[in-house]
């Protein structure tokens, strides 16, 4: 989703600008573009379709320097990736203007501005921020009065940063449903979507609250709340020391965050967990208390964090709670019956999905016995607005598919399974403590699953030339199906599906052919035995087959199916295990064809809009 970076300073903002830029860029973006002013009142702005770095190219072109600036990238919604759309957008060569989410009465707007004499220049809803602006300016009035005036015109989700060349060396943000920081530096303040974009500038930030806008000056910043009355929001300095926006010695984010997994894990169950027990205060001081009131689970989330629901339910069922799990933007339209006792629980690496903040504000209207969030993102707004917190201290995810950040949900779901079952009494001690166990091997088991890569590497060129793939599994393997053929898809653009293997014979046999790679995840459990009759349906019908099997299973290879060998590791989480091969292959697939791993075409790391 669209990125904004914004900065006050008495040097050249202009490199930090387009080092903010880099680093939103895992947000996902199509075109970019920045304007800058200096103190003789002049205003400058390129953009430009495509990457970061043809804006920068550009940039040097034109030797652009200044020390106020506004810069973003752009993910088109309203009109094409063009430069004309880009922002920022502009009315009368004064007002420039950035904005991040959807204005949902843009077209109201933009004909009342027709009417008022205002040509517009691009399609998007954007430019009607910028006219507004203008059309709200009277001569001395305060920017900061001007902007609040044209905010409270905007129907939908926003966060904007504005600069005027009539008011040199000042930028106006404000926000609304859409993320927005400010940076606290030494003489020079700074506006981002995401602290990532500062890093290189200050470890100092301020979350802006909804309806908050903000003036940023060099001797000053200044907070208004939704009503206008100034404000002071908490400065949060610790949780930025680490900067992972580096790729070290790994060729692409998603292939650091992939081998980052067993001490992100580590740094998930750290502090909380004993040898024997697993601690309620991970998800907040009051969680003891509020998780003893309730009876059952609703989880709402999307995407990959979805799939980690869907694994939680096993959890949660197999431990005697109740529990339902319902993508984001199915629930927030359904009429809710609210269960009495109810935990509303939402998931999400970004803490900024549209449709789950949404979600949980519906349930919070609806009356939910309470809300807890598992979050990898400080200062969110699903963290801000949950009563219970659990942050899942992966560390910043840059690659768009989602790899440590699902791990450590797992994580963090697993251990809120196990809480809640104790302190409603249907777990017991000793299953506790079975649990805590299988916690502390987790990270070790994860980093030997990594040793994988290399047997996955000759694997992934059986798939690279092929069109579609189909993934089966069985209990929690099935949600871990569909993970998996949703990391192939987002990645590689291999058309791949997933199924729950009993449902084989209810339709998808129909597909299997020589071409139609069958990946099935086999650990020894329980529903190893019926697997196994899945496995003979597909070779039976001349399918080829990978699959990723416990050592102890007793599958042997043969013409139509490799067998990848894997360690026994306890049951209960081997969601997390296997989550790791399968990662690999898509990753490893993807590298043969070639495609934008980090940042696959058409999809947004922090889906900020609905
Ligand atoms: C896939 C992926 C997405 C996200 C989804 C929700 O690899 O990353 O499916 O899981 O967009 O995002 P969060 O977890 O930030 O709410």
């Amino acid at each position: 989703m669209c990125g904004i970076v914004a900065a006050v300073a008495q040097r050249n903002v202009v490199p930090i600008l387009l080092e903010g830029l880099k680093r939103l860029e895992y947000r996902g973006y199509d075109s970019a573009g920045l304007a800058v002013s200096t103190d003789d009142k002049e205003i400058k702005s390129v953009r430009k379709a495509g990457k970061v770095n043809h804006l920068t190219e550009q940039v040097k072109e034109d030797n652009l320097i200044g020390t106020t600036g506004i810069a973003h990238t752009r993910w088109a919604t309203h009109g094409q990736p063009t430069a004309e759309n880009a922002h920022p957008h502009c009315s009368g060569g004064t007002i420039m203007v950035v904005h991040n989410g959807i204005i949902e009465n843009h077209e109201v707007l933009r004909q009342k501005l027709i009417n008022a004499g205002y040509t517009f220049s691009s399609q998007t809803d954007t430019e009607v921020i910028a006219h507004l602006i203008a059309y709200y300016q009277k001569e001395n009035h305060p920017l900061s009065e001007v902007v609040k005036q044209a905010v409270t015109c905007l129907e939908g989700a926003y966060s904007i940063a504005v600069m005027d060349r009539l008011s040199p060396g000042k930028i106006i943000a404000a926000r609304s449903g859409s993320p927005l920081v400010l940076g606290v530096g030494i003489e020079e303040y700074f506006i981002a979507s995401d602290p990532l974009a500062l890093l290189p500038v200050t470890h100092q930030f301020q979350f802006l609250e909804e309806g908050d806008l903000v003036e940023i000056t060099t001797s000053q910043a200044t907070i208004y709340d939704q009503q206008g009355k100034q404000v002071q929001r908490p400065v949060a300095t610790d949780h930025f020391e680490f900067d992972s926006a580096e790729k070290g010695n790994f060729k692409h984010y998603m292939l650091k965050e992939i081998h980052e997994q067993p001490e992100a894990i580590n740094n998930t169950l750290e502090g909380r967990i004993t040898e024997n027990r697993i601690l309620p205060q991970s998800f907040g001081c009051d969680a003891e208390k509020l998780l003893k009131e309730i009876d059952t689970v609703q989880i709402v989330a999307c995407g990959t964090s979805y799939h980690s629901a869907m694994i939680a339910r096993y959890w949660f069922e197999t431990f005697g709670i109740a529990c339902q799990v319902e993508i984001a933007s199915e629930f927030r339209y359904r009429n809710i019956v609210v269960p009495k006792r109810c935990l509303f629980v939402t998931l999400s690496q970004s803490g900024e999905t549209a449709d789950t903040l949404s979600a949980l504000r519906l349930a919070k209207k609806l009356g939910y016995a309470s809300t807890l969030t598992i979050c990898n993102v400080h200062g969110s707004s699903l963290v801000r607005e949950s009563a219970m917190v659990c942050m899942t201290r992966a560390g910043a995810e840059i690659g768009v598919a989602s790899t440590k950040a699902f791990t450590t949900q797992l994580t963090a779901l697993l251990m809120l399974a196990t809480v809640t079952g104790r302190l409603n009494g249907t777990v017991d001690a000793k299953q506790e403590s079975t649990i805590a166990q299988a916690l502390h091997k987790l990270p070790g088991l994860v980093k030997s699953a990594l040793t994988l890569k290399n047997s996955i590497q000759h694997l992934a060129a059986d798939f690279s030339h092929k069109q579609h793939a189909l993934f089966l599994g069985r209990g929690t393997m099935y949600p871990l199906a569909l993970e998996g053929a949703l990391k192939l898809k987002e990645i590689s653009y291999i058309h791949a599906e997933a199924y729950a293997a009993g449902e084989l014979k209810h339709g998808p046999l129909a597909l299997i052919d020589v071409d139609m790679p069958v990946i099935v995840i086999a650990p020894k459990n329980a529903l190893l035995e019926k697997l196994k009759s899945n496995i003979e349906e597909v070779s039976a019908r001349g399918g080829q087959l990978y699959v990723f099997a416990d050592r102890s299973a007793n599958l042997t290879e043969t013409n139509c199916m490799k067998v990848i060998h894997m360690d026994t590791v306890p049951d209960i989480i081997t969601p997390m295990i296997c989550s790791v091969p399968l990662q690999l292959l898509a990753y490893e697939v993807a590298v043969i064809k070639g495609t934008d791993i980090d940042q696959p075409r058409n999809l947004a790391k922090s889906v900020t809009v609905e």
